[in-house]
């Protein structure tokens, strides 16, 4: 099959959008008091639940207060558990 050049082109454009996203590193996640892997799900959950009907908001577009009473309401639109909803928002405060 034949893989065509618009596909690549977007597919490209597509994942140079998620790097943007930071990685969660040993020092953030111990300054968050966190650990690491937690912010890494959290990280993962995010790109899989929350970017389907927006562009994935970076953790530093918004204050702790707006991602705390976004994240109640946006929790509703999507299906994850209260730890799911809360490794998310650790690791969206952890970059701020
Ligand atoms: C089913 C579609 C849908 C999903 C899934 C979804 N959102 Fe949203 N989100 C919206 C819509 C629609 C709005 C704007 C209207 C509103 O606030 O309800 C919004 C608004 C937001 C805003 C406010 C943006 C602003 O400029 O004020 C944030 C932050 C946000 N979403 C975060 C999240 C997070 C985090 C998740 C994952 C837990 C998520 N969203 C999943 C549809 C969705």
């Amino acid at each position: 099959m034949k893989i065509s050049r618009y596909f690549v082109i977007s597919l490209f454009i597509l994942l140079s959008c998620v790097p943007a996203l930071y990685l969660p590193t040993e020092e953030q996640a111990e300054k968050a008091g966190i650990p690491l892997d937690d912010l890494k799900m959290g990280r993962k959950l995010y790109i899989d639940h929350c970017g389907s009907c927006h562009m994935l908001y970076l953790p530093k577009q918004f204050t702790v207060e707006k991602w705390n009473t976004e994240m109640d309401s946006m929790r509703t639109k999507t299906t994850i558990t209260d730890l799911e909803e809360k490794q998310i928002l650790d690791y969206l405060l952890a970059g701020k």
